[in-house]
């Protein structure tokens, strides 16, 4: 075919790949996680996570405005749970005027056009650190999944829009269904971490919330029992069609990078929208390389995340997000 095929004409200048551009960012791609804590006028900066910060209500309204004005409009929402209000059950996790439930409040006060969406598992909330309650080592699943629709009630109380369990116990997708219907939330929507890897990427997300498991006793000091294995590729699909059968509205795979092989093919197999979590790790990894003047942070920012974009996801969870927003202006 050549010379009548070069594929150079089409790169020959920025005009010309513009033009042929075939995927895109832009500020709607993405979905903002935000840390809160309790207190006033906080600003707390993570160590392991330069540039990103835990905040309290008050800093949470301001965030919100800002990110609103650089056309971010969806937000996912965690919580620092002080010590003395965390247990094995989670009841600090359904009390309706907890830090979650007046942090949906916040966002919808300042900003009613923000999508909010609600982190749900335990794992903020409990003394042992993992997302289900425990009992002689192991994580009680059903037991769990109750406390789950609990909470994801008074989250569509408050005004979430999404509630998005990150637990990976079995059945919490058609049990949160079934008491938001039941509590007439019908159009509170669920986006669930259906394929979440047990990745070793969590670590400054664990440093943020301090909700890492506990070294005590017979607590697992991992949590491979309910999230998945990084070896496994058919066993995501298996989670992310029981969670559409289950009544899931957006589906998610969770971490980002490692994980693009899968992305793409739950991309051709289902018709939901598709989330990718670019996690803590990942964003740590490229904030620590650009410290030590290896990496060009917004170059390769961008190419992480335009690659997310076109292995198939559709929404794009990244502590980058307003940096590349920022950046798309
Ligand atoms: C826990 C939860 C985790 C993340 C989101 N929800 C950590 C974990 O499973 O231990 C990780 C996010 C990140 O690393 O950015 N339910």
């Amino acid at each position: 075919m050549y010379p009548l095929r070069r594929n150079r004409r089409l790169r020959k200048s920025e005009s010309v790949r513009s033009l042929v551009r075939e995927t895109r960012l832009s500020p709607s791609d993405f979905l903002v996680p935000l840390f809160i804590v309790e207190g006033k006028s906080v600003r707390e900066a993570i160590p392991s996570m330069p540039g990103y910060y835990r905040l309290s209500l008050d800093q949470l309204a301001k965030e919100v405005r800002e990110l609103w004005s650089l056309g971010l409009s969806s937000v996912l929402l965690f919580v620092k749970v002080p010590d003395d209000l965390k247990d094995n059950m989670g009841k600090e996790a359904i009390n309706p005027n907890g830090l979650m439930q007046m942090a949906v409040k916040t966002v919808k006060d300042t900003c009613p056009d923000m999508v909010v969406m609600t982190d749900v598992a335990l794992d903020p909330y409990s003394i042992n650190g993992h997302d289900g309650i425990v009992e002689k080592g192991r994580i009680l699943n059903d037991e769990t999944v109750n406390v789950l629709a609990e909470m994801s009630i008074t989250h569509a109380e408050a005004g979430a829009d999404f509630v998005a369990p990150s637990d990976m116990m079995d059945g919490r997708v058609l049990t949160i269904r079934e008491a938001l219907e039941e509590e007439g939330f019908y159009n509170t929507g669920i986006m669930s971490y259906s394929a979440k890897y047990a990745s070793a990427f969590y670590g400054p997300f664990r440093d943020a919330l301090d909700s890492a498991p506990v070294d005590k006793g017979d607590v697992p000091k991992h949590k491979k029992s309910y999230q998945m294995d990084p070896a496994n590729r058919l066993e995501a699909l298996r989670e992310v069609t029981m969670d559409i059968d289950e009544g899931a509205d957006i589906v998610m795979v969770k971490p980002g990078l490692c994980y693009l092989d899968i992305v793409r093919e739950i991309r051709d197999t289902v018709n939901v929208p598709l989330a990718v979590y670019q996690v803590s790790g990942e964003y740590a990894m490229l904030k620590a390389a650009v410290e030590k003047g290896w990496l060009d942070h917004d170059p390769v920012m961008l190419e992480q995340l335009v690659s997310i974009k076109r292995a198939g996801a559709d929404i794009i969870a990244s502590y980058f997000a307003k940096e590349a927003a920022q950046f798309l202006q």
